[in-house]
C-alpha cells in the first residue's frame, strides 16, 4: 500500500527528528491502537522506547500473553510488564456504579503507571495511541460525555512528558491499514473494539474475582464459536456480560440458583448506533450449551436484542 508506506516514511522520520538521542515511554493497552505506535516507534527508534504494560486483571483470556508473544517477542519492543490485578480489584471492591468504575479504572492505571515510570531514567517523550476521534470526542465543546472516555486526557500536571501522537490524524481504519503495513498480524490488527475499562464493565454491579472469571470464560468461549465459523467479519463487535441476576436452573436432581449470562453481538459503522445481530439460532444454542456447561456458575444464558438507541453497545 504505497499511501501508509508513504506514511510510514514520513513518520519515521518526523519522530527520529522530534526524538534525536533522547528515550520515549510508551503505554501499551494490548488494543489496536498504542500496539501500532509502539511497531512504529519501534522501527523508528529501537531500544530508545520503553513500554509499560498494566495488567489491570480486566483483559480478555490469554491477551497479556498474546501481546507479550507478539511485542515483545516477534517485533522486539522492550516491555516492562506490571501485574497490578491485586490492585485493581482492591479498588474497585464493592463499587457499583458504571462512571465510578470507569474514573477508578481509569486512575489507577495512571498510578501504577506512574509508580513505573518513575522507576525510569531519562525519559523525555510519552507516546499515546490517541486516534483523530479521541481528540473530536474529548473536546471540551462537546454538550455532554455520554460515557467518559478514559485514554485521553487523564494526564496528571506534573508529568512533564512531551507528548508523541503519530496516530493523532488518523481514523481507525488507517490505523489498521498502517498496522498491517508494520507487519503487525491480521487478526491483531483487525480485532473488535476492546473499552478501556475492559471486563470491569462487563460485570454488571461490584466486581469480584469469580463474576470476572465467568465474563472472561464465556467470552472467550463466545469468540471461539465465532472465529471458528468465520463469523468475526460479520459483526462489528460482539462479547459476553454477566448481569448480575440470578435465577433458578436445574442440573441432574438438582436445584441451581446462579449467574445469568448475556450475549451482546452487534452491528455497526462506527459504534455510535448498532443493531443486534442477527446469529443463527444453531448457533447461539451451540455457544449457549457450550457457555452453560464450561463455566462454573452459569446455569442460564440469554441474547440481548436491543439496538443502540435506546441501549448501548455496553451494558454499563
Ligand atoms: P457504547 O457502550 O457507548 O459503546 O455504546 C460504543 C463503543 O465504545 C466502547 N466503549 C469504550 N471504550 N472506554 C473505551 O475505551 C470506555 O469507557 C468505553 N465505553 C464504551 C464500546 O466497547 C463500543 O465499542
Amino acid at each position: 500500500n504505497w499511501h501508509m508506506e508513504g506514511f510510514i516514511e514520513e513518520q519515521v522520520r518526523l519522530i527520529r527528528e522530534t526524538v534525536g538521542d533522547k528515550k520515549v515511554l510508551l503505554g501499551l493497552s494490548g488494543g489496536v491502537d498504542s500496539s501500532v505506535v509502539g511497531v512504529l516507534l519501534q522501527r523508528a527508534i529501537g531500544d530508545q522506547l520503553t513500554s509499560i504494560f498494566v495488567d489491570h486483571g480486566l483483559l480478555r483470556k490469554n491477551e497479556a500473553d498474546e501481546v507479550m508473544e507478539s511485542l515483545g517477542g516477534k517485533f522486539g519492543l522492550n516491555i516492562i510488564k506490571v501485574d497490578a490485578q491485586e490492585r485493581f480489584l482492591s479498588k474497585l471492591t464493592g463499587i457499583t456504579d458504571p462512571e465510578q468504575k470507569r474514573k477508578i479504572i481509569g486512575n489507577e492505571f495512571i498510578q501504577v503507571f506512574n509508580d513505573e515510570a518513575a522507576k525510569l531514567d531519562g525519559i523525555e517523550f510519552l507516546a499515546q495511541g490517541t486516534l483523530y476521534t479521541d481528540v473530536i470526542e474529548s473536546g471540551t465543546d462537546t454538550a455532554q460525555t455520554i460515557k467518559s472516555h478514559h485514554n485521553v486526557g487523564g494526564l496528571p500536571e506534573d508529568m512533564a512528558f512531551k507528548l508523541i501522537e503519530p496516530l493523532n490524524k488518523l481514523f481507525k481504519d488507517e490505523v489498521r491499514v498502517l498496522g498491517e503495513a508494520l507487519g503487525i498480524p491480521h487478526h491483531l490488527v483487525w480485532r473488535q473494539p476492546f473499552p478501556g475499562p475492559g471486563l470491569g464493565i462487563r460485570v454488571m454491579g461490584a466486581i469480584t474475582a469469580e463474576r470476572l472469571e465467568i465474563v472472561r470464560e464465556s467470552d472467550a468461549i463466545l469468540r471461539e464459536e465465532i472465529a471458528n465459523r468465520g463469523l468475526d467479519s460479520q459483526i462489528w463487535q460482539y462479547f459476553t456480560v454477566d448481569t448480575g441476576v440470578e435465577s433458578v436452573g436445574v442440573m441432574g436432581d438438582f436445584r441451581t440458583y446462579d449467574h445469568t449470562v448475556a450475549i451482546r453481538a452487534i452491528t455497526s459503522v462506527d459504534g455510535m448506533t448498532a443493531d443486534f445481530a442477527k446469529i443463527d439460532w444453531n448457533v447461539l444454542a451451540e455457544i449457549s450449551r457450550r457457555i452453560t456447561n464450561e463455566v462454573d456458575h452459569v446455569n442460564r444464558v440469554v441474547y440481548d436484542i436491543t439496538a443502540k438507541p435506546p441501549a448501548t453497545v455496553e451494558w454499563e
